[in-house]
């Protein structure tokens, strides 16, 4: 379909879909905010010209330039129209979610049109069916499809790989175990997200073998690949010698760590034969810390349990949660922050520190700019990725390059070779 060979001749290099919604609205304001007049051959795309126009007025206001910022009409359920949308730009970049009820169409546009794209979906069992459905294809036609490039998964991908990395350059060791743990951190939560974290719940509950999928700590890896030595979740409270404090289970793991591994199966094994990984969340220190790792653990449990039933999931999706396209205020995302702390075991006995963090919400600010950057990258730095096509991961797909991005963009990638927490 499209009328422009080389992608480099298409007349944008970025495109967002979904800006019409709460965190593709942050995600042109950080383009609108960052890229200048001339930098970046940019637009917004969404399924209603009114509300793209609305986007553009407010952008406007922020950036005279953006008057002429080119609008792009497409529905999840075109495909006509998605195709006609790719055909035109380098890269793309979606916040149409929950991923699973609208995402799947646009993948396969892409690969048809040759497109790069990102997301910031955390839905495993969806991602599995684009591996499935559109990995070999897009190998083949060398279009790198990268979902989970928010909050989750980038900190805890790029992370584990700046951590093997240094082990690998500095040390010349392979990498035996990598921990990650998060907190503290402070944000909101948004319509879409609580949307989509629904929708997962909604149809593991009527299927048995997504239930099956999400417990597999292997969910994402290609198929066939070896899954010794066993890298179980955190159940319950843990306490962790090298960072000296109490962690409980994470609820983004059963994401990230599913990226993590995917990411060490596509880059061929080299994080190391023997590498494990695995991802909880800072509780505290000393007796209030460990009381806190054991209530935080069962209320994880509590709270997932609770949510798979329906009469439950309807009252609070009647009264307490956000709607689709609300999200938190700006003050709080102002006021946002993570932090997360690494440490990493080489197999010849190094032992080495990092920190990943971020100084805005991570979920909504942070994860405008990681989507951003992750867009940018494919689009512009193709000259620098050592990738193929597929269905990649942060990591397999861009890595340092994106790593390096971050950091300019005030991300914080930090190795503390010899150091603690
Ligand atoms: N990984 C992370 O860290 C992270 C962080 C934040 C959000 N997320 C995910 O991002 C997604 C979006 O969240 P959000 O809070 O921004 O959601 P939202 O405010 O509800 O926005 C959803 C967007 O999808 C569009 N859309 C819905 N149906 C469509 C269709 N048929 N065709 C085209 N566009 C359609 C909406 O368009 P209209 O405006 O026309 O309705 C809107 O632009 C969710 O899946 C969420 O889980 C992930």
């Amino acid at each position: 379909m499209s009328e422009f060979r080389d992608t480099k001749e298409r007349p944008l290099d970025v495109l967002v879909w979904g800006a019409t919604g709460y965190t593709g609205k942050l995600v042109a304001e950080y383009l609108a905010e960052h890229y200048g007049q001339g930098e970046l051959r940019w637009g917004i795309a969404g399924r209603s010209q009114q509300k793209l126009e609305d986007v553009r007025t407010q952008l406007t206001r922020r950036r005279a330039f953006l008057a002429d910022l080119p609008l792009v009409v497409a529905d999840a359920h075109d495909p006509v129209s998605l195709r006609r949308m790719v055909a035109q730009t380098r890269a793309i970049c979606s916040t149409v979610g929950p991923f699973a009820l609208h995402g799947s169409a646009l993948v396969a546009a892409c690969v048809q049109e040759r497109t790069h794209y990102a997301d910031i979906t955390g839905e495993v069992q969806w991602v599995r069916r684009m591996i499935d459905e559109h990995h070999d294809a897009a190998s083949d036609a060398g279009v790198r499809i990268v979902p989970c490039c928010g909050f989750d998964s980038i900190p805890s991908d790029l992370g584990v790989q700046m951590m093997v990395e240094h082990l690998r350059d500095v040390h010349h060791q392979e990498t035996r175990l990598v921990r990650q743990v998060f907190g503290p951190s402070r944000g909101g939560v948004s319509g879409g997200t609580v949307a989509s974290l629904l929708n997962v719940i909604e149809e593991s509950s009527r299927d048995r073998t997504l239930r099956r999928l999400l417990a597999d700590p292997y969910a994402l890896d290609p198929k066939g690949s070896p899954k010794t030595p066993s890298s179980p979740d955190q159940k319950g409270p843990a306490y962790d010698p090298d960072l000296r404090c109490w962690t409980a289970p994470f609820v983004m793991a059963a994401i990230n760590t599913r990226v993590v591994r995917r990411s060490h199966a596509l880059l061929g094994r080299t994080y190391g034969p023997r590498f494990q990984y695995g991802e909880s969340m800072l509780s505290g220190e000393g007796p209030w810390g460990a009381l806190a790792s054991v209530g935080v653990s069962a209320a994880l449990v509590g709270g997932l349990g609770a949510l798979a039933i329906p009469p439950v999931r309807a009252l609070l999706k009647r009264f307490v949660l956000p709607e689709p396209g609300d999200g938190p205020s700006e003050a709080t995302r102002e006021r946002g922050f993570f932090r997360s702390w690494l440490v990493a075991e080489g197999e010849g006995g190094a032992k080495v520190f990092g920190r990943v963090a971020g100084h805005k919400d991570p979920g909504y600010q942070e994860t405008a700019k990681m989507l951003a950057e992750s867009v940018i990258c494919l689009a512009l730095d193709q000259d620098q990725l050592t990738s193929g096509g597929g269905l990649l991961t942060p990591a397999s797909a861009m890595g340092r390059v994106l790593r390096e991005r971050l950091v300019r963009a005030g991300m914080t990638f930090q190795i503390d070779d010899g150091g603690s927490r």
